[in-house]
């Protein structure tokens, strides 16, 4: 897109602070712009009076997301202070220390929680949580004595494990003991996974919308990841106060009330549409045909991926569509507003073709057969590798070789 190089070039210096911004590679899931904003507003909404004693409405703020008046729940009214007192009488048993185990698991430990890490003894989860200071037999053990000893039982295994661990774990979640998750698939999607939880303890979700990684990292900055809160089913009454809870006590700034169903399906219609797998589609698409109408790699690339992240999608991400829009070239613009109607016309009977496959099961059966298989390390490598040789992705390393911080 030539037309809009001018622009890109003239707000090179805005593009390179925001890419620098943790808040921008923090959100793999979410769109970020939105939040943001609402961010700032619930800023400024008034502050619910402090007091000794909390209700579960406390802290909640109703925004108005273009329209719709949503829920959204912030750290701010969860101190410390609070959270060590409110989660005084419980053990966080963290059952699993992979991406999300390990950003949660760390959050919680530094916020002065009694916290417990659940994972197998000949697997590569014990020594990083050994790694990372947790003492076999103080705060470390086995997934069945974690289990046992906590009273918030936190599935932090791989999806596919915890449907395969199922019939090990339920027994020993008995009354009284909360179980947490950081996504609706096991629950939601019972009849693949046969995870049917007991009908007598309470069952919450906290979803970070970033990779545990970033929890972390945000976190140790002083700030929070943005996250989903959900209540499957409340025994107690008291199920969603202590899933905000447990959100800020992970790590989350913002938390946006939804259902287990709502996440899990916007999760894996995200995933495979815009964030990932549809964006690689048009990524290839475009590139092909580039190629085939006699374009060179390079200009193939950067007209189709370079110029794209590294220029104009950060600018939809700090600012929305109509600021890229009116920040290039007439003419790029005309054509780009044009063209949108076609593409989304072209591509909303491919969504709902997507959308209807993630909720009869479909994503989630090849999921979980994909992810049980012995050797799917091995597969998924072998489909890296076939991405990596790519040409597309050959001629993007040469070109990113050629970023001013990558050339020494
Ligand atoms: N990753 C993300 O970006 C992200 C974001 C939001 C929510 N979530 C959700 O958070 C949850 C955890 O995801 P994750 O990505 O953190 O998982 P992960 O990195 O894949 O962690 C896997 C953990 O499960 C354990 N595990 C695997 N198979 C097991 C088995 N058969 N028996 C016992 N333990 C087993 C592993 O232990 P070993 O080391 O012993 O194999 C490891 O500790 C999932 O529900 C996921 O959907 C993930």
């Amino acid at each position: 897109m030539a037309a809009s190089r001018s622009a890109s070039r003239a707000l090179r210096a805005s593009v390179k602070q925001l890419s620098a911004s943790p808040a921008v590679t923090a959100q793999r899931r979410t769109l970020v712009s939105a939040v943001s904003n609402v961010c700032r507003v619930s800023a400024t909404a008034p502050k619910a009076a402090a007091a000794g004693s909390w209700q579960q409405a406390r802290g909640m703020k109703t925004i108005d997301f273009a329209g719709t008046k949503e829920n959204v729940y912030e750290r701010e009214d969860w101190p410390r202070e609070k959270l060590i007192d409110y989660f005084k009488n419980d053990t966080l048993a963290l059952i699993g220390y992979g991406s999300q185990g390990h950003g949660q698991g760390l959050n919680l430990r530094d916020n002065g929680l009694n916290v417990i890490v659940g994972v197998r003894k000949n697997g590569a989860s014990w020594k990083e949580a050994q790694q990372d200071g947790w003492i076999p037999g103080t705060n470390l053990f086995d997934v069945d004595e974690a289990i046992e000893r906590g009273t918030i039982v936190m599935n932090l295994l791989s999806d596919a494990a915890q449907s395969e661990t199922w019939p090990a774990i339920k027994p020993k979640l008995t009354k009284g003991k909360t179980l947490y998750f950081s996504h609706g698939f096991s629950p939601v999607f019972k009849d693949l996974t046969n995870v049917d939880v007991p009908k007598d303890i309470d069952v919450i979700l906290v979803a970070p919308k970033g990779s545990g990684r970033t929890v972390r990292s945000l976190f140790r900055e002083g700030r929070g990841i943005n996250s989903s809160v959900a209540v499957y089913q409340d025994v107690t009454g008291q199920a969603l106060e202590k899933a905000v809870a447990m959100g800020v006590a992970v790590g989350s700034g913002y938390l946006y009330q939804t259902t287990f169903e709502k996440e899990v399906y916007s999760d894996l219609y995200g995933e495979r549409g815009c964030l990932m797998g549809g964006i690689h589609g048009m990524f290839l698409a475009q590139y092909e045909v580039l190629r085939e109408r006699g374009h060179s790699p390079s200009e193939a690339f950067n007209e189709t991926v370079e110029e794209a992240t590294q220029s104009l999608y950060p600018l939809i991400g700090a600012n929305g569509m109509d600021y890229m829009y009116a920040a290039c070239s007439t003419t790029a613009r005309r054509g780009a507003i044009d063209w949108s109607k076609r593409f989304k016309d072209t591509l909303k009977p491919l969504f709902n073709e997507l959308y209807t496959s993630v909720q009869d099961g479909t994503e989630t059966k090849r999921a979980l057969e994909y992810n049980s298989r012995p050797d799917y390390r091995q597969a998924f490598e072998k489909e890296m590798q076939e991405i990596r040789d790519l040409e597309i992705w050959r001629a993007g390393k040469a070109v990113r070789g050629l970023r001013p911080e990558n050339q020494k």
